[in-house]
């Protein structure tokens, strides 16, 4: 491996799941662990094997499975857990142990009540006992950045001595500032025995955790620790995709790259919010909904005539289908002939003005205009209720019995404007997801949810639901304001289906999606 490569060693199964609200069925893990692999990272850390019985049958399951990445175990500096480790790991092609075990003051005090020499001792009996299991073996001295510069050599040399082949120095409290874990990695790489790698783990306690990441690429780092979108401990690790994209676009500055599929980063993302319940933030860099979205008049301009006048990535480049000009109040004539364009109209320039006046109508009383209101207010075909698309809600029945042993089930009836009533009954994970089948079954659009946001507005009593739905690769979203937050989903759902089919119905195949 040449010395500008960085390894990528995602943690979001092992720290990642830890976090409070991110924890993972062994099934959920391996839906993430196949993201993973395709994005192709250099080593996956499934879990921390002795930690329960649930945590080893899913590094074992991922080590079944999943074949490229090197799969490793968490374990701590001691013969059972290293041993639980082995074991769990045994299916893998490919497999690591990582061992750890805290070396600052306050571990060594607090925690541990182990002086330093009994301190490194352990570590160099337990990777030494590691290193006769597995072949590759990391070490962390836990709270690295905390510990004193002159014990951490020793706790590294010592790890180097028994076999470790990659030495990681976490900032397990996210303490550390760029210049100072900079200047750490540069004592380490200079003065620590040479044929290790040096691998870099910020927690983002203080929002830094990419940017130390980066000081620590650039003062000799070759692997980073990261997990998709940030998750972990606390306030997270370092993201996965910031750190990635952050190397790719300024390979300039920091000379070095990665061998991450950047174009599977977007759908490594989705899979990890929807497998933990985990909305990305809108505005979360890389992977948030607004990252390569435009909705003021001046930006909506530049980019249509040349994107890298507000953009320094392609939304391509990380596999969001394009960049999304969103269409709202602050939008302009040009983004809005440039929409009515992509949808297929051709529209005179009378014409566009004639509906920008109805267009900033209706932009004022809402948050973004979508695909289907466009189509509406160029045909003007809007139903009498408000409503874009020929299907009507009628009826919605949820049920959850938690006494027997029956699934979740929804019952849907829906009236087309055809004058066709239909009504499915559907089972799901819960109601909600019931209820999202029967709709797609009913309509006949075969949609799935990518984003569901749920606001309860105490103040007017109502749930605000916006739904994004994904059909055939096209994203349709769909806003609702009810009293009950099922019934505020469903109708949010329902509206994006709704626009699909609006769209299918006019013959429009969507270029971009908002
Ligand atoms: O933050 C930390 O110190 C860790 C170690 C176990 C590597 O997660
Ligand atoms: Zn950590």
């Amino acid at each position: 491996m040449t010395n500008d490569h960085v390894k990528i060693f995602d943690t979001t199964l092992r720290d990642g799941e830890q976090a409070p609200g991110f924890s993972m069925s062994t099934d959920a893990k391996l839906i993430v662990a196949r993201a993973l692999c395709a994005l192709n990272v250099d080593i996956i850390e499934a879990g921390f094997a002795a930690a329960s019985p649930g945590d080893a049958a899913a590094v074992r399951a991922v080590a079944e499975e999943i074949e490229g990445p090197v799969i490793c175990s968490l374990a701590r500096a001691s013969k059972a857990d290293i041993d639980a480790a082995a074991r769990a790991l045994e299916p893998a092609r490919r497999r690591r142990i990582h061992v750890f075990l805290g070396t600052s003051p306050t571990h060594r005090e607090a925690k541990l009540k182990l002086s330093r020499s009994e301190v490194v001792q352990r570590i160099g009996a337990a990777v030494a006992y590691a290193r006769g299991l597995c072949e590759d073996v990391e070490f962390s001295p836990e709270d690295a950045i905390r510990t004193e510069r002159d014990f951490l050599l020793e706790a590294v040399t010592t790890a180097i001595s028994a076999g470790a082949t990659t030495i990681n120095v976490p900032d397990t409290v996210g303490y550390t500032t760029s210049e100072e874990i900079y200047d750490l990695f540069r004592f380490l790489t200079a003065n620590a025995p040479v044929g290790v790698i040096f691998s870099t783990h910020c927690h983002d306690d203080l929002g830094m955790a990419v940017a130390n990441s980066l000081a620590a690429v650039r003062g000799g780092a070759r692997q980073i620790e990261c997990a998709i979108n940030g998750i972990g401990e606390r306030a997270g690790n370092c993201a996965l995709e910031e750190v990635v994209m952050a190397l790719a676009t300024r390979r300039d500055f920091y000379g070095v790259g990665t061998q991450i599929d950047t174009t599977r980063i977007f759908a490594a993302s989705q899979a990890l919010a929807r497998v933990t319940h985990n909305p990305i933030p809108r505005n979360k860099a890389i992977v948030g909904r607004n990252a390569f979205a435009h909705e003021a008049g001046i930006h909506q301009h530049g980019v249509l005539n040349d994107r890298r006048t507000y953009e320094i990535m392609d939304a391509e480049s990380v596999g969001v289908p394009s960049n999304a000009i969103v269409l709202g109040k602050h939008s302009g004539k040009h983004a809005l002939a440039a929409r009515l364009k992509a949808l297929g109209f051709e529209v005179s320039t009378q014409r566009i003005e004639d509906v920008f006046a109805d267009f900033k109508r209706l932009a004022d009383t809402c948050r973004e205009v979508t695909d289907a209101d466009l189509v509406r207010l160029i045909n003007g075909n809007a139903q009498t209720d408000g409503r874009i698309g020929p299907w009507r809600m009628r009826r919605t029945e949820l049920r959850v019995d938690r006494e027997d042993d029956t699934r979740p089930y929804a019952r849907i009836t829906m009236e087309h404007d055809n004058g066709a009533r239909r009504t499915v009954t559907e089972e799901g994970e819960g109601p909600i997801d019931a209820a999202f089948a029967a709709v797609c079954a009913i309509t006949g659009v075969a949609g799935r949810i990518a984003v569901l946001d749920l606001h309860h507005v105490a103040s007017e009593g109502v749930v605000r639901a916006e739904a994004v739905v994904e059909v055939d690769g096209e994203l349709f979203s769909g806003k609702a304001q009810e009293v009950d937050i099922a019934d505020a989903a469903v109708a949010a759902f329902v509206a994006a289906i709704n626009q699909a089919a609006a769209i299918r119905q006019s013959g429009l195949r969507l270029v971009v999606g908002a």
